[in-house]
């Protein structure tokens, strides 16, 4: 893993912007440069190794994706109110709106140039996933800014939503990786459902930590899914298991709450503490990895080569940033 994410790090590290132009190219610098855990590129190269492929041949998808995914951080910042994003301001916050916009769109495009440097014969089905993964990403994103305005939103909608705007991004790194290594079409899909299950998972621990984390590790602001009404694993299961005051209560918060944003918190996160969503929101995300796991075993590849993905996986289940 260490040999995987140095390999990942030399190619950012590498990445060259254009002086002149300062302005636009700064932010993207900037945030390329905050870091992060660099999962996307991790599953795409270790995907490739799975198949038997090289990390040389899948950096160049594996790169495109953390562009794509830098990108659509430094415009949910915007969409989200978010101040602080890997411990630091957060590009729209350290610049402004405009800035974050462009620069944003700027680094969309860059990863479609890094992608096009990939030498193989699939460069067309690289760019196709690419094409489709952005999109969905979109397609989640309205939904999730348009759920801030619901209260009807269901589980299931709930999931068709982060299956969009984080699961298919995960899904398609995994399924470039096994392209770059001519796996079998059975086996990219495979791989690809393998991605969404971790996806689901990856997202609801999100939601919980945007709740319970230590900001100084999260680094991002706690409270930010409550304070912008946000439908998430959390407040959907608080809604169906509430009772009483304690529904009319949580009712009155993500309606016409007239308080604090610290006052809307306290009052939320007392429900959710109340009702151990906690544990609610954990037991889902553990039985996503279970899923996820079974689809691993029906990938028809030797059981040793499934370990370094497996592990890497396995350090997603409880993390804390
Ligand atoms: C943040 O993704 C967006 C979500 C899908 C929750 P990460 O948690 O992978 O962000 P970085 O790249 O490590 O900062
Ligand atoms: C993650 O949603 C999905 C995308 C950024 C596309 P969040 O809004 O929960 O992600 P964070 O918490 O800001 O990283
Ligand atoms: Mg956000
Ligand atoms: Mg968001
Ligand atoms: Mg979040």
């Amino acid at each position: 893993m260490e040999e995987i994410q140095k390999f990942i790090q030399q190619h950012i590290h590498a990445l060259t912007w254009q002086e002149e132009h300062a302005g636009l190219y700064d932010p993207i610098d900037y945030m390329l440069a905050s870091g992060g855990k660099r999962i996307r590129p991790c599953l795409c190269l270790l995907s490739a190794e799975l198949f038997g492929g090289s990390k040389e041949n899948a950096i160049y998808p594996a790169i495109a994706f953390e562009m794509l995914h830098n990108f659509t951080l430094i415009h949910d910042d915007i969409m989200d109110k978010a101040l602080l994003r890997r411990g630091k301001e957060s590009v729209y916050t350290k610049w402004n709106t405009n800035t974050a916009i462009l620069s944003g769109d700027t680094l969309f495009a860059e990863s479609y140039r890094y992608l096009l440097r990939y030498q193989g014969t699939e460069l067309l089905t690289l760019i196709s996933l690419l094409t489709d993964t952005a999109i969905e990403i979109c397609e989640g994103q309205q939904w999730d800014m348009d759920f801030e305005h619901r209260n009807d939103v269901t589980i299931n909608q709930y999931i068709d939503m982060i299956r969009l705007k984080t699961s298919v991004m995960l899904a398609a790194c995994l399924k470039a990786g096994a392209v770059t290594a001519s796996a079998s079409e059975e086996n990219r899909q495979r791989i690809y459902d393998f991605g969404i299950q971790i996806g689901l998972a990856f997202q609801i621990r999100d939601d919980m930590l945007d709740v319970y984390a230590d900001v100084a590790k999260f680094g991002k602001n706690i409270g930010g899914d409550i304070a912008e009404n946000k439908k998430t694993y959390l407040s959907l299961q608080a809604m169906h298991l509430a009772q009483g005051e304690d529904f009319d209560r949580l009712r009155y918060c993500f309606s016409s709450f007239d308080g604090t944003k610290e006052e809307k918190f306290i009052a939320v996160k007392s429900v959710y503490d109340k009702y151990n969503l906690k544990h609610h929101a954990q037991d889902r995300i553990n039985s996503y990895y279970e899923e996820a796991f079974l689809l691993l075993d029906q990938i028809d590849v030797d059981q040793q080569h499934k370990q370094p993905l497996i592990d890497f996986v396995n350090q997603l289940i409880d993390r804390d940033s």
